[in-house]
């Protein structure tokens, strides 16, 4: 397959117009699931280990059918990356989805989620695949590879770890929200979202490319408003207001009274 110069851009650019129209979208509300769940009666569920693992395994499936069906000469350097991407949505498909402890999904959010999934996949495979240039160039960017690839690693790390915290926050069945405590909560309250952001900006310095910024641009612009949101609820639950001094991926700030209440 050749490279498609214009999908690629059309994509990258459709990725970040979404992400910004997101922000603007959600100022005030938040995607519908999880803790932001409103649900109108006729809605439907799905359970939440079903629902990660269906929304989830085309993002890891894409790149893979691409590699798999490539005839172009095997490059070190795309198919670490192209790995690296793949080792994070393998965690996410067969490890984050089968463990998680959380509510059920709204059916809605699932497909978008799962369609968001499949586009991009197939756009980063397609871009490191049949585009991108690994050959002179990629040993004069060695150094700007190895620093992204740290950075996506460590923000693997944090966010895998933030979210082992978060899920055994909770007994099995249980639904209640509860003060988060130890590894980066400590000192953020979006701590696996901190982790999520600092990955995919590592990537997209690992790969320094359009596609890769553009999914970077667009999980700041997701899981950011969220962090705020969850931050805003921690800190403005009675018992957080006497013990919650974390901050939310930014130096701390006073927000308006939360609707949520948390449990310990
Ligand atoms: N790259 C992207 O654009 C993107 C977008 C979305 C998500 N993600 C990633 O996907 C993962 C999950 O995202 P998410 O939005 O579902 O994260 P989340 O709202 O922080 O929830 C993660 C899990 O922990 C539970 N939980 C959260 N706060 C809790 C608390 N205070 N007490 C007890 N349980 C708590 C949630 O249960 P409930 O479900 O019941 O709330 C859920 O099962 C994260 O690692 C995130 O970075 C990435």
């Amino acid at each position: 397959m050749h490279c498609y110069e214009d999908l690629v851009n059309c994509l990258s650019s459709g990725i970040i117009l979404m992400g910004l129209g997101h922000l603007v979208h959600h100022r005030k509300t938040q995607t519908s699931y999880g803790r932001h769940m409103v649900l109108s009666p006729p809605a439907r569920t799905v359970p939440a280990r079903l629902a990660w693992f269906l929304q989830e395994i085309p993002a890891l499936l894409a790149p893979l059918l691409l590699m798999l069906t490539s005839h172009k000469p095997s490059i070190t350097g795309k198919h670490l990356l192209l790995g690296t991407f793949c080792t994070h949505y393998f965690q996410r498909t067969f490890v984050y989805s089968l463990l998680t402890r959380g509510r059920p999904f709204p059916l809605g959010v699932m497909v978008a989620a799962g369609f968001f999934c499949t586009l991009n996949g197939f756009l980063q495979g397609h871009y490191l695949l049949h585009c991108a240039h690994f050959d002179d160039e990629w040993s004069a960017d060695y150094r700007l590879f190895l620093l992204g690839l740290v950075l996506f690693y460590v923000g693997m790390a944090i966010n895998i770890h933030s979210d082992y915290i978060l899920r055994n926050l909770r007994k099995p069945g249980e639904v209640s929200y509860k003060i988060p405590t130890g590894g980066l909560f400590e000192y953020v309250s979006g701590a696996n979202y901190l982790g999520e952001i600092v990955e995919w900006f590592g990537f997209a310095v690992a790969t320094w490319s359009l596609p890769a910024l553009s999914f970077a641009v667009f999980s700041l612009s997701f899981i950011g408003p969220r962090a705020y949101y969850h931050h805003r609820c921690l800190r403005h639950s009675k018992k957080a207001e006497q013990s919650y001094h974390s901050t939310l991926i930014l130096p701390c700030q006073t927000y308006p009274t939360s609707p949520y209440s948390i449990s310990e």
